[in-house]
């Protein structure tokens, strides 16, 4: 990252808030927290964006971090479990609005990361389309390198 100043220009209202605070507590990939790797995946989306003029980089920042904001324990068997997936790109783009007053293309950006899994969500503008490669390249890092790391809450399900 070439421009940290402009980084923490944009992230630190939602950094240093008590709700985002919140997802150093729920976890994400294996022991990875929501926290560190929607930190992660707002850095990288910045660095992909910050030689393009074209790119709206407070944009990219914000959504990079409010991605996952669905500030909900989702490792519990069930229906959360089943359709998290799924369902929580709308949650976080609601609450994100909710609190932090985000964009329509900051909320779009949200709402479409995990397309193709949301299939009629395509992301609908570069920023979208950034946020969405950002964070399956985070993920993927955060599978590969904390293999056989997982949260103890994902041992299931039983078949006892
Ligand atoms: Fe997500
Ligand atoms: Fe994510």
């Amino acid at each position: 990252m070439k421009n940290r100043e402009l980084f923490n220009l944009y992230a630190g209202d939602i950094i240093s808030h008590e709700l985002f605070l919140q997802t150093k507590h729920i976890f994400s990939h294996g022991i990875i927290t929501i926290h560190d790797h929607s930190i992660a995946v707002a850095e990288l989306a910045f660095s992909m964006s910050e030689d393009n003029p074209r790119i709206d980089k407070k944009c990219v920042v914000r959504a990079g971090l409010l991605h996952d904001f669905f500030l909900y324990e989702w490792h519990v068997p069930g229906r959360r479990y089943m359709l998290h997936g799924w369902a929580h790109p709308a949650i976080a783009a609601e609450k994100a609005r909710e609190i932090f007053g985000v964009s329509d293309k900051e909320y779009s950006c949200i709402r479409t990361h995990m397309w193709p899994w949301t299939l009629f969500h395509p992301p609908r503008c570069r920023e979208g389309w950034i946020i969405s490669l950002a964070d399956k390249l985070v993920a993927l890092k955060e599978t590969i390198f904390n293999r056989g790391k997982r949260h103890p809450l994902r041992q299931f399900p039983t078949t006892t």
